[in-house]
């Protein structure tokens, strides 16, 4: 396709762009290329059409309006981490916790990939905002892509449209982000609903911000303005301008005399970030309010009074559906009411959607995620574990009136979370900003479905960021505490820092504290920790609640139940040194000095 059918519309006045999109179409030989508009009327014709070829069905309008089902290839259902990599010119840039391969190779190997790879196809041109549009810290992003899926998902996720070429002008910068699911060429015989490739690359090359993708159609791999761009490139982006891109909820908690603060909490991939964004206060809290900021992705700039304050880059929820129903999550089930995709769940006679943990009971008779019939006894799963939701955030009934404040909320206090059946007690404080981002350095996790690999295996994942820091995780490590020495230094009251655990089992392998609803209790005490009005137990860890710190109003959890969800093991903690020492030889001098110093504090501590 030469360059004089690109055919940009009168809306495009981007020489550049344009130029690039000419490029890119050289390459990959679309049979057309379509401008997106953002329009009400082409979401609605790329949505007819998916039908039309078995991507995607309707689901039955008087259940669940204006929703669809999309059901993807088997072996497309989750981020790609072995395929996931970050090319910058030198290695150690990249660090130990991320593939690398030298940028010059990789655009070899991918121009070789991408070349024809669209013909057949429609290459969709997608320009998008992470932020609200115009705002000062919003970052404009264009994905060319061959997959309507794509397209109809980033109008949800992403401010996406016509509207970001007025904010683009004719030479506004914008993080080039190039997709395709790398279908081989069809024949007439092929009936291929989901196109993917099974060979995949998820590229990004921080110096130059560009973001290229092969192979995948789902989610994190394919959504480039989410994982890619709004974690990995937008990281490189603060760690150079002074400020955070993390995996991160943001949630506002108001207490019954009216005093609001705004946490950020990070947890790994389908660790409980959604549901504790959305969570409604139990029994025994009335008065208390929960809104939502966002779901997973939080950028944290230094304010002018020398607080953090947090945006939500995105427009939509991507959620996990297992386990989510009208009692762990009542806020989600009603934004998901109407106007939603889902993505690998499973289809009911009547036309609507289930998925495991919607229902105690299941349907007598599904069409599972893959297509085939299912019944409670056929020993498979009907949804696949890592089925999602794509939303709107707008739509959700907890939202707060700031999630599109383009000046953030301020933020009193981080969380980090892990998913550890022993060893991490349900809640401890750190003694400071230091000793905080040390706990997050270290935070383990059994890793879960959100990425393909073995399950349940728990590994470190910093920050919850191993598989989205764009940069060395040791530099990483250091602009936290730079970033943290900074707003010490402007006289500002630092954010507190705490880390949860929501997942610690019994000896039959069941979760003992109740989670979701319940985790108010939690939030309770950090926040009146951070207003100074709580008391808890010193530790050799930190700062540990006893029972009677938190409040049990309308809870029968025992004393009993709470010791098995705060003890402290010390063989355990031994271990789990232990494993803090692999990492930070991984990291070996760029570890920052500081750390160090705390590993051999904790170790003093916990031995004795
Ligand atoms: P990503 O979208 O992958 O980043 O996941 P997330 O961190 O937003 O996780 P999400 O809230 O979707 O929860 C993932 C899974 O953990 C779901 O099956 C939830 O039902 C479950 N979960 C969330 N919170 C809790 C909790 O407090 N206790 C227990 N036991 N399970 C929880
Ligand atoms: C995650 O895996 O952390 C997600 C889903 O939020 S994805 O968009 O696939 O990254
Ligand atoms: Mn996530």
């Amino acid at each position: 396709m030469s360059q004089t059918i690109v055919n940009a519309p009168s809306f495009v006045k981007h020489t550049k762009l344009i130029a690039w999109v000419a490029e890119i179409a050289a390459l990959t030989q679309p049979d057309r290329i379509e401008w997106c508009d953002g329009s009400e009327e082409e979401n609605q014709r790329l949505l007819d059409l998916m039908v039309s070829t078995g991507m995607m069905r309707k689901l039955n309008p008087e259940k669940r309006p204006n929703s669809y089902l999309a059901s993807s290839d088997p072996s497309d259902v989750a981020r790609v981490e072995e395929r996931t990599f970050i090319c910058s010119a030198k290695r150690e840039d990249a660090g130990p916790t991320n593939n690398w391969e030298d940028p010059a190779v990789m655009r070899d190997k991918l121009n070789g990939l991408f070349a024809g790879c669209m013909r057949g196809r429609t290459l969709y041109v997608v320009p998008f905002s992470m932020g609200p549009l115009g705002s000062h810290i919003a970052q404009i992003g264009v994905e060319l892509s061959d997959s309507p899926y794509v397209v109809v998902n980033m109008r949800i996720m992403a401010r996406m449209g016509k509207a970001v070429y007025d904010v683009l002008g004719e030479n506004g910068n914008f993080v080039p982000c190039v997709h395709t699911v790398g279908q081989p060429i069809l024949t007439a015989a092929d009936d291929v609903k989901w196109p993917c490739n099974p060979e995949k690359y998820i590229v990004h090359y921080p110096e130059t911000r560009e973001i290229w993708s092969f192979g995948s159609g789902y989610g994190g791999n394919a959504l480039l303005g989410k994982k890619c761009l709004a974690l990995r490139i937008a990281s490189v982006m603060g760690r150079d301008e002074g400020w955070l891109a993390e995996h991160m909820l943001i949630l506002g908690v108001t207490n019954p005399q009216g005093e609001k603060h705004y946490v950020a909490a990070a947890f790994p991939s389908a660790c409980g970030k959604t549901n504790f964004a959305m969570l409604v206060p139990p029994a025994g809290f009335e008065g208390w309010k929960i809104e939502t900021v966002g779901d997973d992705i939080a950028w944290l700039k230094p304010g002018a009074d020398g607080r953090l304050y947090a945006i939500n880059p995105e427009a939509g929820f991507f959620g996990v559906a297992p386990g989510t129903n009208t009692t762990t999550n009542p806020n989600c089930m009603a934004t998901l009411d109407k106007n939603v995709i889902f993505t690998n769940v499973a289809l009911t006679d009547d036309g609507d959607v289930w998925w495991e943990g919607l229902s105690k009971t299941a349907p007598a008779h599904l069409i599972d995620w893959t297509g085939q019939d299912w019944t409670p006894d056929c020993g498979r799963k009907a949804a696949h574990p890592n089925s999602r939701f794509t939303v709107s955030a707008g739509q959700c009934p907890s939202i707060d009136a700031d999630w599109e404040n383009p000046n953030g909320v301020p933020i009193s206090a981080f969380i980090f979370g892990g998913r550890r059946g022993d060893t991490m007690p349900l809640v401890v404080e750190a003694t400071d900003w230091q000793d905080g981002v040390y706990k997050a350095a270290t935070m383990g996790s059994e890793t879960t479905a959100a990425a393909v690999g073995q399950q349940g295996v728990v590994r470190r994942d910093p920050f919850a960021m191993l598989p989205f820091c764009g940069y060395h995780v040791g530099d990483y490590f250091a602009h936290w505490l730079t970033v943290g020495e900074k707003l010490a230094a402007s006289g500002a009251k630092l954010p507190k820092i705490f880390n949860v655990n929501w997942f610690r089992t019994d000896a039959n392998g069941k979760f003992i504290w109740p989670g979701f609803g319940q985790n108010m209790r939690v939030l309770q005490w950090i926040i009146d920790r951070c207003e100074n009005r709580a008391t808890g137990q010193d530790t050799p860890i930190g700062v540990v609640p006893r029972y009677e710190d938190l409040s049990w109003e309308g809870s029968e959890f025992s004393q009993e139940l709470f010791t098995a969800v705060t003890s402290q093991d010390k063989a355990a903690w031994q271990r789990e040194l232990a494993s803090h020492d692999e990492l930070f030889s991984k990291i070996a001098d760029k570890l920052p000095a500081s750390l160090k110093t705390r590993r051999q504090t904790l170790g003093e501590k916990i031995d004795v």
